[in-house]
């Protein structure tokens, strides 16, 4: 597999909104936010969409990246919040930027964004595209329902993602499925045929959140730890791990598995923007890019997890 990426940018909305905030809105408070999973605020969109979002990180990377948007040939993103069902989100971020090149999404909830480095890594490989563009883009507001304390505290708004060409960074990869729906889902309306027999849906987040918690933390350190045998790399080599943003104590739980890799290697940022699904992770390698805490030749595994189930890890060189 072929992957070097070239640069991160990332957008978050203006609007701040703290746990205090929310509990105008839904009986919670900021102790019990604070401490079953380690956010104090998120950014929620007041009038931009995924696609908005999206396109100002596209731009943001391209920047960081020195490429221009008619050198691309490929743009893939990902969103379980956007504008439409169709056109998918990468047309609309490619019709943004002015880009001319192919656009397709990939859906897969939190673990999106690794789902989209494995198909540009794969691609890559093969020669037929040369520079893509990699976005993952969250309007969590507009599928929460603000009614349910249980899953509207969780979750941010905001977009990220990467520009990426032919390199020798993508290490390995380690993937699973465990499909169903029982534990996580976003239902989307059943519309208003009248020859349907289905029931109605409630098309907001749907989580067993207790049954996410056992999901991620037994899977997301066996994901790391068969990574690194397959990759020949000792826990001891790994500089940093960018796990997905969902819960401090998911990501402590990791850690704590790891025994060869401390906490202090997990970067976080899950305080400031919660979960931002399909974002979270290119979000997080976005600010550790821009204030240089990555050195050229580090290693740093990505880890994801989410709606699917799916658990995904990945070894980059960076
Ligand atoms: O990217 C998608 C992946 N999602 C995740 O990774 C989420 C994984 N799950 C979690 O992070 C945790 O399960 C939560 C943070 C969602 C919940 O933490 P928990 O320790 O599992 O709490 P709980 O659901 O067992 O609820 C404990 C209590 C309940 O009250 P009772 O029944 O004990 O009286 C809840 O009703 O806390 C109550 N509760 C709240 N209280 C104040 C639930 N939500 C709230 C809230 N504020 N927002």
């Amino acid at each position: 597999m072929s992957l070097h990426i070239l640069g991160t940018g990332s957008y978050v909305p203006p609007l701040v909104v703290t746990n205090d905030d929310l509990s105008k809105y839904v009986d919670t408070n900021d102790e019990w936010i604070v401490s079953r999973t380690g956010i104090h605020q998120r950014h929620i969109s007041v009038d931009e969409t995924a696609t908005d979002m999206a396109a100002k990180a596209a731009f943001a990377a391209l920047e960081n990246s020195g490429v221009k948007a008619e050198e691309l040939d490929l743009i893939l993103c990902a969103t379980v919040s956007g504008d439409n069902l169709c056109p998918n989100l990468a047309c609309m971020v490619q019709a943004t930027i002015g880009a001319t090149c192919p656009a397709f999404d990939l859906s897969g909830a939190c673990s999106a964004f690794l789902f989209l480095l494995e198909t540009a890594a794969a691609y890559l490989s093969t020669g037929r595209y040369h520079k893509i563009l990699c976005v993952g883009s969250e309007q969590m507001s507009r599928i929460l329902d603000w009614n349910d304390r249980s899953t509207c505290i969780l979750f941010g708004d905001g977009a990220a993602g990467v520009v990426v060409e032919q390199g020798e960074d993508y290490l390995g990869s380690q993937l699973m499925v465990r499909g169903g729906d029982e534990v996580l889902k976003v239902p989307t309306p059943i519309g208003n045929s009248p020859f349907t027999k289905l029931e109605p849906t409630h098309p907001y987040v749907y989580m067993n959140g207790s049954e996410t918690y056992k999901f991620a933390t037994r899977t997301v350190p066996a994901q790391i730890q068969q990574l690194l045998e397959k990759t020949g790399v000792e826990q001891e080599q790994v500089d940093w791990v960018i796990c997905h943003q969902a819960n401090r104590r998911i990501i402590e739980a990791a850690a704590r598995r790891l025994k060869g890799i401390p906490l202090e290697k997990f970067l976080m940022n899950i305080d400031e923007y919660g979960n931002t699904s399909a974002a979270s992770i290119p979000l997080l390698l976005d600010e550790c890019n821009r204030k240089g805490i990555l050195k050229r030749g580090d290693l740093i595994v990505l880890a994801a997890f989410g709606g699917g189930l799916s658990c995904v890890a990945t070894l980059i060189r960076w």
